[in-house]
């Protein structure tokens, strides 16, 4: 931020937690919370808007974090990769079936993912594999070759554990 530029006081839920931070207009989402927040769960795997690792949850819809503004968090409750389980508790289903169906390799592409595949799930309780894909286009996976994703969705739907 350049010496002197106008911050914004924003308000908003994060993991539950009511939270107060001044921001530059021009600051994105992502960075709020991955390096004001410490959030780091949530990635950034380009400058294009493409490979979806910085989804997290405004007001229970996915959205791709760094295409967002700060200052539009005014009022959301947010939900990232940290707020759906905490150390000692259950995973997440769908955290719970990636891991069950070796649904990730690396990881960096995984909480994005996860969080897609949460919006995926609400909107498609019961998807058919183009639809998995389909709906999974905005999150890009270098490592796993989408198949055990797939898997691990679908195990879901079946199950009827959709989050
Ligand atoms: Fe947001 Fe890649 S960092 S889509
Ligand atoms: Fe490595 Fe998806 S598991 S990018």
């Amino acid at each position: 931020m350049s010496a002197g530029e106008k911050r914004h006081t924003v308000t908003f839920e994060i993991n539950g937690a009511r939270k107060t931070v001044a921001v530059e207009a021009r600051r994105l989402l992502v960075h709020l919370i991955r390096e004001d927040l410490g959030l780091t769960g949530t990635h950034v795997g380009c400058d294009t808007s493409q490979c979806g690792a910085c989804t997290v949850e405004i007001d229970g819809r996915a959205v791709k974090s760094c295409t967002v503004l700060a200052v539009s968090a005014e009022g959301a409750s947010i939900t990232t990769i940290e707020g759906l389980t905490s150390p000692g508790a259950e995973l997440d289903p769908v955290q719970a079936a990636f891991h069950e169906h070796h649904a990730l390799q690396c990881g960096f592409c995984t909480p994005g993912m996860v969080m897609s595949v949460r919006q995926l799930l609400k909107d498609q309780p019961d998807p058919s594999d183009h639809e998995i894909r389909h709906g999974l286009a905005g999150n890009i996976c270098r490592c796993t070759g989408y198949h055990n994703i797939v898997r691990a969705v679908e195990s879901l739907a079946s199950k009827g554990e959709q989050s």
